[in-house]
């Protein structure tokens, strides 16, 4: 088969996942637009053009798709009827609309996972703070997870909350969303999951999560994780099945959590490449940005196998930086072998923003960790 040469792409979204998806076409000069409300984005320099507009513009949407043979997205906040209205009249998407239509909206995520027999938190959908109310007395224990159904990220519209403060009226759901059962003590993974457009399917090995318990975002993470050969056949197996449920090719990262009960159960899917993939572009034979180049050209897909042991440490702004920053220990950081410094070209540092990531390898687990404890203490930055 040729390289489908002059293929160009279309991505919605112009961010560090954007930018690290046209990095990875590089060896087959694939031209991509990227439409963002940036012209500065992160992938501004990697990408052939970028058409300026938001990403919830439909006709932005239209305009980018009628300059792309295959159009992919970033981020799941986007128009998805305008795609919808795109994939009607014949234009590959891909993830599908119709995939991210059900993505979007976590209730309609949850019922979908309920339907097809997809383990997952058991749940209740409230429209309002009676309904709400109501539903307390479907879940054990003193608290429970509280989602918005739409709009949420990076656990902003997330909230764990006492019932009684549901009950007693002092928490107040802002908009429809879905009460969840809370589980103590979850071990989190993700399993990246790519499914190319003539029906294979194909895992990547167990990644395991450790977050901030502040920020709720992911700190750093490892694979393969360190657990049992069964319990990484049973989540790649629910992963795979809850992808193939889906029904659309793409690559997808299926986020899990295992309970205190050894449960397996699927928290959501992100239908694009995912935070706790990004140590696939120096730990896996093929990272999960070219495995996405891949599918979207209709190429077959590489092998899912770890070169080595990989742990993945999130550069993120601290507390109180704003404005212009820098990462003192850079040169530090580049002479220690097996790591490597991705940084994102974000032109201002926030709190809680990701600026970039650092990717560790080492031939066996106990110098992964300790190396990968040593980057972290060493990746801080300083605001000017
Ligand atoms: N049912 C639950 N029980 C315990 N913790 C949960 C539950 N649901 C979510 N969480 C915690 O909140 C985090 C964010 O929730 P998630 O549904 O993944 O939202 P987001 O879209 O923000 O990633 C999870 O990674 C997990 O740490
Ligand atoms: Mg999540």
């Amino acid at each position: 088969m040729n390289l489908p040469s002059g293929t160009v792409i279309g991505v919605i979204g112009g961010g560090q996942l954007g930018k690290m998806l046209i990095e990875a076409s590089r060896p087959w000069n694939t031209p991509y637009i990227v439409l963002e409300n940036d012209l500065d984005c992160p992938a501004s320099q990697v990408a052939a053009s970028v058409l300026l507009g938001k990403l919830t513009d439909g006709d932005k949407i239209a305009e980018l798709a009628a300059q792309c043979d295959v159009l992919t997205y970033e981020i799941e906040h986007i128009n998805s009827d305008a795609l919808l209205a795109l994939e009607h009249s014949g234009k590959r998407i891909i993830p599908s609309a119709k995939a991210l239509k059900i993505i979007q909206d976590k209730g309609l995520q949850k019922s979908f996972y309920a339907k097809h027999g997809i383990a997952t938190a058991p749940f209740v959908l409230c429209d309002n703070q009676e309904a709400l109310k109501a539903s307390m007395d479907q879940f054990s224990g003193e608290r429970v997870v509280i989602k918005q159904r739409t709009g949420g990220y990076d656990g902003k519209g997330v909230d764990i909350v006492s019932k009684a403060a549901v009950l007693s009226g002092d928490y107040q759901t802002p908009g429809p969303c879905v009460v969840e059962q809370f589980y103590r003590n979850i071990t989190e993974y993700a399993v990246i999951v790519a499914a190319d457009q003539h029906g294979h399917v194909l895992s990547y090995p167990l990644i395991e999560m450790y977050f901030n318990p502040k920020s709720n975002l992911v700190e750093f993470l490892f694979s393969p994780a360190e657990t049992s050969p069964t319990l990484e056949e049973n989540c790649r197996e629910i992963a795979i099945k809850a992808v193939a449920a889906i029904g659309s090719p793409g690559l997808f990262a299926v986020e899990l959590f295992v309970t205190e009960n050894a449960e397996v159960l699927v928290n959501e899917i992100a239908p694009r490449p995912h935070n706790s993939g990004h140590h696939t572009i120096e730990g896996s034979y093929t990272s999960q940005f070219e495995q996405l180049n891949r599918i979207l050209l209709g190429l077959p897909l590489g092998d899912t196998g770890m070169v080595q042991p990989a742990a993945m440490v999130n550069l993120v702004g601290a507390a109180g930086q704003f404005g212009s920053y820098s990462l003192p220990a850079t040169r530090e950081l580049l002479s220690m072998p097996g790591v490597y410094v991705h940084l994102y070209n974000k032109k201002e540092i926030k709190p809680d923003r990701k600026m970039g990531h650092i990717t560790v390898l080492a031939p066996n687990m106990d110098e992964l960790l300790e190396k990968a404890r040593k980057v972290q203490a060493l990746a801080v930055f300083e605001t000017h």
